[in-house]
């Protein structure tokens, strides 16, 4: 680990199919940081069972996005990627921590009373505790940097209130982490209704575009995702919420500007447009399914990988987790 550079640590769910929210919003962000950050990069499938899952897929979701995260451009060689539950540290911090964060607190999460209303059937105490785990996530690893999509910027408030409580009731333990938003990106909207996010859960699937979607279902969605009244391509979140979320995600595929984009697309009409974007996102989607799968195949390598990860972030989580320990007084021979 370079010593000069500063942690940064992400995580997401091998649950449902990822979309290009998760994509854009979080995972092609990290491609770039790896390069002056010591990453952590985890699946966090410990988050995952707090909504019942397929044990059979659970298993082959948690290698598919380890795949996907190299197939994106994570560099197994330049950071540590692994499996949330092959560190015992997390799930040990989490139950330290769980004594620093409130039943209150926990309750009032948007993303906890909308899971519980989507779940009513299995509010368990995992879905509430879920912040308090990524707290511990976050804080092992000494952290400095959080680079996630918007709708984790509440639980990212929680995890640096945790780290303060915990330094004001004993001494400095934890780096109080930042979280990392993209102006244009942390918050991708549905296609169907572009005020709410692109959930990988989300009832109608034609709002979600996946990243194992295929050209065809890429270019029909597109097509029949909502504009505006109006006919003018420009960014304006607060009037023209689906072609300012249709230009956020054409500007991010493409690396152009948002400006540059409006300028391509100036004078001409909806249809056209939503055809570039969707052509746009099933060109880099195609490639990026390929070499997933090419990964896929090769799961010894996979398994290699995993395993270096979870010695690394072992390591320094061990770490942090001794210094917590000795400091709220478990008993040590
Ligand atoms: P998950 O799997 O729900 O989401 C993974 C990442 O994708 C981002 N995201 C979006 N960004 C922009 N637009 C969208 N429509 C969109 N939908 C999802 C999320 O903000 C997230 O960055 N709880 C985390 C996983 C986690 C974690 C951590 C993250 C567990 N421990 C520690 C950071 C640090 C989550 O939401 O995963």
């Amino acid at each position: 680990m370079d010593e000069s550079k500063k942690t940064l640590y992400s995580a997401v769910q091998p649950t449902n199919n990822l979309t290009i929210g998760n994509y854009l919003g979080a995972i092609k962000n990290w491609v770039a940081l790896q390069e002056n950050y010591n990453c952590f990069f985890a699946i966090a499938d410990m988050h995952a069972i707090t909504v019942r899952q397929t044990p059979a897929e659970l298993r082959q979701k948690t290698l598919s996005l380890a795949a996907l995260y190299i197939a994106c451009g994570v560099n197994p060689e330049k950071c540590t990627l692994y499996v949330q539950s092959h560190v015992s540290a997390h799930a040990r911090l989490c139950w330290v921590l769980n004594t620093f964060a409130y039943v209150g607190e926990m309750e009032r999460m948007t993303q906890f009373k909308d899971k519980s209303a989507k779940h009513a059937d299995n509010i368990n105490m995992g879905l509430m505790d879920y912040p308090v785990l990524m707290a511990a996530d976050i804080l092992l690893y000494q952290a400095e940097v959080v680079p996630v999509g918007h709708d984790q910027k509440q639980h990212l408030e929680i995890a640096r209130d945790i780290a303060r409580r915990f330094n004001n009731a004993y001494s400095p333990t934890f780096t109080v982490p930042e979280g990392v938003f993209m102006k244009v990106g942390a918050k991708i909207g549905d296609l169907l209704d572009p005020t709410k996010k692109m959930s990988k859960s989300a009832e109608n699937a034609g709002g979600s575009i996946f990243l194992s979607d295929d050209k065809d279902t890429v270019i029909r969605k597109f097509k029949r995702a909502v504009t505006d009244s109006g006919s003018e391509i420009k960014y304006d979140p607060e009037n023209k919420a689906g072609v300012s979320n249709l230009l956020s995600i054409y500007s991010l595929f493409t690396n152009k500007s948002v400006a540059e984009a409006e300028r391509e697309f100036s004078g001409r009409g909806y249809g056209e447009f939503k055809l570039a974007v969707g052509e746009a996102v099933a060109d880099k989607l195609a490639p990026l399914q390929k070499e997933q799968a090419r990964l896929l195949a090769d799961k010894e390598y996979l398994n290699g990988v995993l395993k270096v990860g979870a010695e690394n972030a072992s390591r320094t989580a061990d770490r942090t987790l001794n210094k917590v320990h000795k400091k709220i007084g478990f008993y040590q021979i």
